[in-house]
């Protein structure tokens, strides 16, 4: 299993021209505002804030990359790219700023060459939602390889977790495999996510 040795943060871009050039292979994180994206991040590299958290929707407003550095099992470094994306389906937000994000998230899977995973995080205590549903089918369209996380798992009992989980992937259209339970509270599903990732990186 792979261990994060050190994470930086590089940038913060909107378009293509801006972002980082290509070193590693990225994998970006996606979901509504506020459903974790970036506790997520600070959780799996086990950093307070290096994304920043907000309970305010719509704190993370542009694509932001983190490089990080990892061991892998037989102690050898390798480094992969981590991608903080802006969340979506805030109320607040009007039709400027909502096609404005589409444009940004659109182009960053369009042209990203060195994208090879997409971890799409739901509420566990939601229903699928429609947004989640066409964000996934266009990830299937790109051919991009993506996990579902159900995060804020502290937030039900621990029993009801396995229901919620069959509930959502039959709502999401997606395989029960392809979903897991996550807290950034409680550190839950940190070595899963790892698992998934040294897959698509090694
Ligand atoms: P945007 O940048 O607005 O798209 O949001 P985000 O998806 O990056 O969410 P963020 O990580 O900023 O977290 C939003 C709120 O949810 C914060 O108040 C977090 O403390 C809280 N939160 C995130 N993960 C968890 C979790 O696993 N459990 C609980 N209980 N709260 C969480
Ligand atoms: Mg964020």
């Amino acid at each position: 299993m792979i261990r994060i040795v050190d994470s930086v943060f590089i940038k913060s871009a909107v378009k293509p021209a801006d972002y980082p050039p290509i070193e590693f292979t990225d994998i970006a994180f996606v979901g509504r505002s506020n459903v974790g994206k970036s506790s997520m991040i600070n959780t799996i590299l086990q950093r307070k804030m290096i994304a920043k958290v907000s309970s305010t929707p719509g704190k993370t407003r542009l694509i932001n990359f983190f490089k990080i550095r990892f061991k892998d099992a037989s102690q050898n470094d390798g480094y992969v790219t981590l991608v903080d994306l802006p969340g979506y389906g805030y109320a607040k937000v009007g039709k400027v700023e909502r096609e404005k994000w589409k444009k940004m998230i659109v182009s960053y899977f369009a042209s990203r060459e060195s994208l090879r995973g997409v971890v799409v995080l739901v509420d566990i205590r939601r229903t699928a939602d429609p947004k989640d549903i066409v964000m996934i089918e266009m990830l299937k369209d790109y051919n991009i390889p993506y996990l579902i996380v159900a995060t804020k798992s502290d937030k039900i009992k621990k029993t009801l977790s396995k229901k919620e989980l069959k509930k959502l992937a039959t709502g999401l259209q997606i395989a029960e495999k392809d979903i897991m339970a996550f807290s950034s509270l409680k550190k839950v599903g940190v070595e899963k996510v790892l698992a998934w990732m040294e897959k698509i990186i090694l």
